[in-house]
């Protein structure tokens, strides 16, 4: 649970930016007073030399895999150190959603997530990963067996890891091109990395389609339906870091930055808002209004189906999205998950069919073309924080 601590009242906030503005003028007191972001907390020197039983270069890997998208930020890996190259990727269920994702379905896709990063990111160091899964149920603690072993070099650009972020606003209208779609759709002529895993189909729907249009309605009244579902709000609230005191301790969660909370209002829920803030009906009105907006305005939606939720889909698929991720920014694409029709009834049973689709729906994804690309703000905890003894 989130601590409530360092938060200023109404009148200390006011006399202290009172006092700052004579002191400094009404701009500089906003970049005093300016949110947290990825790069405000760089790793201190300890958090970048090796930690037992890891080399450097496994460090490196380490905290690329970590740049990998997950609900709420919630990070949710852990790795356990077998002996040197050879580790167990596993869940931690602290970071569980059970409110929202009581399967652990979109857990598994955010560590497919990571596991593709970390991949991508041995290969640049010239390892190849040997990657079985070993997780029978979702609930597992260990989800995969990892062996480092000397192989050809990748020549992967890492820096598109590190910008890779989710965007939610600022949305062009204008509909996604083919030869866009197509460019980073074709996994689905990727070989299965996973022995027994169909490759994903991507369905692209324009927001005018009659299918566009139930993915707007559909989404935003999940959206009211969870906002109002007290025990999903409550699992949000528990991952809001609203302050930046809380944000530099946790490192995870969402944070007035990451919801893209900015200027004034950012400033205001940064000093006087608190989890119990989130559990308010004006917050929950808010949610679902800025939920609506969003949908009117993007560039067409992408549903991405399986023919199953086993385990090993589940981690390809992730697989397969972050490789998505890493070459929308080239193309100033944004790809926003939308979960939420996903998570809530009637839904999450009803999509396949509505959208005449015969597989499981996998991704609800949000797309649009952006005039610019902001940088990634969520945060990551170090290292060091994922590794069990
Ligand atoms: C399985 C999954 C589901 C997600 N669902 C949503 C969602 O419904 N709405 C949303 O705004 N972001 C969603 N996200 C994005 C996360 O909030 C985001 O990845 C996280 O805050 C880290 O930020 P970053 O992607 O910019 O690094 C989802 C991410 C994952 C992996």
């Amino acid at each position: 649970m989130v601590k409530k601590e360092g938060k200023m009242n109404r009148r200390n906030f006011l006399k202290c930016s009172g006092q700052a503005i004579l002191l400094l003028g009404g701009m500089s007191m906003l970049h005093a007073c300016s949110s947290i972001k990825r790069e405000d907390i760089p790793r201190s020197d300890s958090e970048k030399t090796s930690i037992k039983g890891l080399e450097k270069d496994e460090m490196e890997i380490l905290d690329y895999a970590s740049l990998a998208p997950s609900g709420h930020n919630t990070q949710p890996w852990t790795l356990k150190i077998v002996e040197p190259k050879h580790w167990v990727i596993g869940s931690n269920k602290k970071c569980w959603l059970p409110a929202v994702d009581p399967e652990n379905r979109e857990l598994l896709l955010g560590i497919g997530a990571f596991i593709e990063n970390l991949v991508i990111a041995a290969g640049t160091f010239g390892y190849e990963v040997d990657l079985q899964i070993i997780a029978k149920s979702p609930m597992d603690p260990e989800i995969a067996d990892i062996r480092l072993k000397k192989g050809k070099t990748l020549d992967f650009p890492l820096a598109k890891v590190k910008q890779r972020r989710t965007v939610r606003s600022g949305f062009a209208d204008q509909e996604i091109k083919t030869e866009d779609l197509k460019y980073f759709t074709r996994h689905e002529a990727r070989a299965c990395l996973l022995a027994n895993v169909p490759s994903p189909h991507s369905f692209f729907f324009p927001n005018h389609s009659p299918q566009g249009k139930y993915l707007q309605e559909g989404t935003i009244e999940a959206n009211r339906k969870q906002a109002f579902r007290d025990p999903a709000q409550e699992e949000l609230a528990n991952w809001i870091r609203w302050s930046n005191k809380e944000a530099k301790l946790y490192r995870n969660g969402l944070t007035p930055e990451s919801m893209e909370i900015k200027g004034i209002a950012g400033l205001f829920v940064r000093n006087f808002y608190d989890r119990q803030s989130v559990l308010k009906e004006s917050f929950r009105k808010q949610t679902v209004d800025i939920v609506a907006k969003q949908v009117k305005t993007c560039g067409g939606w992408l549903v991405v189906t399986s023919q199953d939720s086993s385990i090993p889909t589940l981690i390809e698929y992730g697989r397969v999205w972050e490789n998505m991720l890493l070459k929308v920014r080239e193309k100033m694409i944004a790809l926003h998950p939308m979960t939420q029709m996903l998570e809530e009834e009637p839904w999450r049973k009803q999509i396949a069919k509505e959208l005449s689709l015969t597989s499981e729906v996998q991704w609800i994804l949000r797309m649009g073309y952006l005039k610019s690309y902001p940088d990634p703000v969520s945060l990551r905890m170090p290292v060091s924080w994922f590794i069990q003894a």
